[in-house]
């Protein structure tokens, strides 16, 4: 090569790279390197290129020195041997050397590589090679492109010796294998790696997530159907991955990753690889449940951030095929649909459908209307389950060890009628229970410590009775009123359907309360009343000398009949007594003027004593009763008739008195007829022994004044006949 023409070519060169950029020296913080250049002006001025760092920029864009302006030595590859081994040819000390030999038949690098400590790029693509070998020698190697040959092997010690490697094309090599580790570690910073076309069929985890930054690692149209993470990879959660772009595209992986099996157990450690891009198009993917945890995750950042080389399309299930998740599912809010189905060996009835919805966090069993008849023996495992169950004919509700872990139940439009205490026990409190549209016509009062605003009734009709207190305090206490929609609880209380928003119990119950207290107040009143009847019947004979005494006091008024103004009933065999009346009582009334009859005196020798008596006893006005203890006995018969047809003239007429003089001074008790034992008892009777000045006068006041008639002193028969005023009967009283 002449110098002129080298000269020509250097300034092309130059022209090339430096005309329209600026170029300058660029220290990746990550890798120990000076010779980096960095176009400045493209990495910081152009806003088009989605650049997020300089670093970033620089990492895809930067070149070392030795290519902007190509000091390059290039180094003479010369072949040994048929079967594709050579030797290289050249100044083993010359800096920035280059192996460049595509189209030829090496069968491996040449065997004295390890000579050229300074090589720092090599380039043979399509020829034969089917190992790379051991070239850790090569401190100095920046490039290396073995495209187009036979490699089937990438080992995990092939490039970690390799400090400055940064560009890495091994396209089209039928690679079956690469190793954990192979191309990141913490010895290694490849900015650039190629290995599409090639045959992996699966990738390992340690190799998408190098430590450091780098720019595009690209595995499209392998054979990949999953990431593995066999080493046990972790991502440090201390550090902070830059990352880059790794390309995925057409490959064979149609399951989502299973971060639990990448040993990712927490997701949301993904966040530390947030800013990695990543291509999955042209893969025939299964949207389903084990998608939807990712995208939910990274929802906020995609629709920020991850442009359309994100564009995934569902090839299964069917009816998702060709819909984007990031568009369809991400971006439209549809992860609820990414679900995975659940088979009859996952205890899903038969008749049913059962799903996954990690969206909802639940497991779906939809039975709707699948003609169940009770609710099913089993359903599948897993918490918060979602229980559809509506549109069958289901009549009871049973319990069911799945109750408990169920979060939803809808029951509505079945034909319940029968609600197990045992089956509402278990249902949690804050459960969603559907029970609009059945048949129940009663409420187990284990409802009450459901909320009627979470737990759907719908629109019941009840029969409700007094003891259903309960049911009002619930609604009242729950406010029901608000979620009327869901739960309105009919009573059909008696004739009437109330909702028992409006319901007051009281006013059907206070009903059936106020007769239990008015019969116990018509008890209580009967009571009093036969006691009091009782009292008043005990106490007749002195209720009416009470009232007469008030009535009857002072009577001034004059009747015809009365001839006489007292008689005086005593017991005249009494000696004593007699004398007494006689002598002292007689004379005493007389001289006010009193006209006084006393049988034993006064009564007509022959006279048919009994009629006689009940004449005179009519025509005298008041009587005086001398009470001795022999006054109402047996023996003395003649003043207990005395006695019996006083009181009836008394009783039937008000206008007379009866004086009882209590000459024995007997007490109430010792008394044995009842009507004169009333007298003694109200305290009517006169003490017989304060006789000296008060007994004449007190028998005086209580007389009142005399009659004044006609007639002398002696009792005699009058002309006025009794008018009827006596049947000889015995009288009862009847108060
Ligand atoms: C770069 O080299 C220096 C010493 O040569 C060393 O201390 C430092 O850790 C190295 N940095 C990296 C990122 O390798
Ligand atoms: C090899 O290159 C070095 C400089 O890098 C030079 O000093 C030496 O003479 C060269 N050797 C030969 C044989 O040309
Ligand atoms: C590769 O060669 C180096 C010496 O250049 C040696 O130390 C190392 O053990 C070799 N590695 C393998 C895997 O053979
Ligand atoms: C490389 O792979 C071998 C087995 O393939 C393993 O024993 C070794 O630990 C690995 N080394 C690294 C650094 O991963
Ligand atoms: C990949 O493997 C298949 C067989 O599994 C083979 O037919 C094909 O040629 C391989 N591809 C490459 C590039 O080696
Ligand atoms: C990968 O997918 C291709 C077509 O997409 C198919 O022919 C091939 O059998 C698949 N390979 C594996 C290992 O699944
Ligand atoms: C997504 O990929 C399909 C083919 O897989 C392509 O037709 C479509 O244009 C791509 N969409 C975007 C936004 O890149
Ligand atoms: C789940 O099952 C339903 C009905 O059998 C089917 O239509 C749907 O495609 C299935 N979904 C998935 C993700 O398998
Ligand atoms: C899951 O939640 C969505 C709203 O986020 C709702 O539309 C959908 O009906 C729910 N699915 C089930 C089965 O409850
Ligand atoms: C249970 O499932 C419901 C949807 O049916 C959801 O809203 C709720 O967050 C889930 N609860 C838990 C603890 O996962
Ligand atoms: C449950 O199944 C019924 C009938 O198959 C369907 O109409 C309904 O949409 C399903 N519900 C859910 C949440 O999958
Ligand atoms: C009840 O339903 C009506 C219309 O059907 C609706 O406007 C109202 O918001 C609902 N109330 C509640 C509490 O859901």
């Amino acid at each position: 090569m002449s110098r002129r023409l080298f000269i020509i070519l250097l300034v092309a060169q130059f022209v090339r790279y430096a005309t329209f950029m600026t170029w300058e020296n660029w220290i990746p913080p990550f890798v120990n390197r000076t010779d980096l250049l960095c176009p400045s002006d493209r990495c910081e001025l152009d806003p088009t290129l989605y650049v997020r760092t300089k670093n970033q920029c620089c990492t895809c864009h930067a070149e070392p020195s030795w290519k902007l302006f190509p000091f390059i030595y290039d180094l003479v590859l010369e072949y040994s041997r048929r079967g594709g081994t050579a030797q290289l040819i050249g100044n083993t000390t010359r800096t920035n050397a280059r192996l460049v030999h595509s189209n030829g038949f090496l069968s491996k690098l040449p065997d004295n590589v390890c000579e050229f400590v300074n090589l720092v790029e090599i380039e043979a693509t399509y020829n034969k090679i089917s190992s790379i070998g051991n070239i850790s020698c090569l401190q100095m190697l920046d490039t290396l492109d073995l495209s187009f040959n036979s490699i089937e092997l990438i080992g995990n010690s092939t490039f970690q010796n390799l400090p400055l490697l940064r560009e890495l094309r091994l396209i089209s090599n039928g690679i079956k294998t690469v190793e954990p580790y192979a191309l990141a570690g913490t010895t290694m910073s490849i900015f650039w790696a190629d290995l599409s076309s090639n045959n992996m069929t699966k990738i390992d985890l340690s190799n998408l997530v190098p430590e450091n930054r780098f720019c595009r690692y690209d595995f499209s149209s392998n054979k990949i159907v999953e990431i593995v993470n066999e080493q046990n990879f972790q991502i440090n959660v201390d550090k902070i991955y830059h990352g880059g772009f790794v390309d995925l595209d057409a490959n064979n992986i149609t399951q989502w990753f299973d971060f639990k099996d990448l040993g990712i157990d927490d997701i949301t450690i993904l966040g530390k690889i947030m800013q990695f891009g990543l291509s999955l198009q042209e893969m025939k993917w299964t949207c389903d449940c084990k998608m939807e945890p990712f995208l939910e995750l990274t929802q906020d950042a995609l629709k920020r951030i991850w442009r359309d080389y994100y564009n995934v399309t569902c090839w299964d299930p069917p009816e998702y095929r060709g819909l984007s998740i990031t568009e369809h599912f991400v971006k439209g809010d549809k992860l609820h649909l990414l679900i995975c189905n659940k088979t009859s060996a996952d205890k899903c009835p038969k008749e049913c459908h059962c799903f996954y919805q990690p969206k909802n966090r639940t497991t779906v069993v939809n039975c709707t209307g699948v003609g169940l008849t009770r609710l099913p023996q089993y359903v599948p495992e897993g918490e918060n389950l979602t229980l559809l169950f509506e549109g069958n004919t289901i009549e009871s509700l049973e319990y069911r060890e799945y109750l408990n872990r169920s979060y939803t139940i809808s029951l509505s439009n079945n034909q319940i009628h029968t609600i197990s205490s045992n089956a509402i026990e278990s249902i949690g409190n804050n459960a969603f229970l559907d029970l609009s549209v059945n048949d129940m016509y009663e409420l187990p009062r284990d409802f009450q410590s459901f909320d009627p605003c979470i737990t759907k009734l719908g629109k019941i009709q009840i029969s409700c009775d007094c003891g259903d207190e309960w049911l009002i305090d619930w609604v009242k206490n729950k406010r029901a009123e608000q979620c009327k929609n869901t739960t309105e609880i009919i009573c059909i209380i008696g004739d009437e359907s109330v909702s028992t928003i409006d319901l007051d119990l009281g006013n059907f119950c206070n009903n059936d309360t106020n007769l239990k207290f008015f019969n116990i107040l018509v008890g209580i009143m009967i009571a009093l009343l036969l006691g009091i009847s009782g009292v008043l019947y005990t106490f007749r004979y002195e209720l009416f000398i009470l009232r007469r005494r008030f009535i009857s006091k002072r009577s001034s008024k004059v009747y015809p009949y009365h001839k006489y103004d007292v008689f005086i009933s005593f017991d005249d065999n009494d000696k004593e007594l007699r004398i007494w009346v006689m002598k002292a009582l007689a004379p005493y009334l007389q001289n006010f003027g009193y006209r006084i009859y006393i049988p034993c005196r006064d009564d007509k020798f022959g006279d048919v004593k009994k009629d006689a008596l009940i004449d005179k006893i009519n025509i005298c006005k008041n009587y005086i009763i001398i009470l001795c203890d022999k006054y109402h006995t047996e023996k003395n018969r003649w003043t207990t008739v005395e006695w019996k047809h006083i009181w009836h003239s008394f009783k039937l007429n008000q206008e007379r008195q009866v004086i009882v003089i209590n000459y024995h001074q007997l007490e109430s008790s010792e008394v044995q007829e009842n009507k004169l034992k009333a007298f003694v008892r109200v305290g009517n009777d006169i003490d017989f022994s304060n006789r000296k000045h008060d007994l004449f006068n007190d028998i005086k006041d209580r007389l009142g004044s005399p009659i004044r008639t006609n007639d002398g002193l002696k009792c005699a028969k009058t002309k006025f006949a009794a008018r009827s005023l006596h049947n000889n009967e015995l009288f009862a009283l009847d108060i």
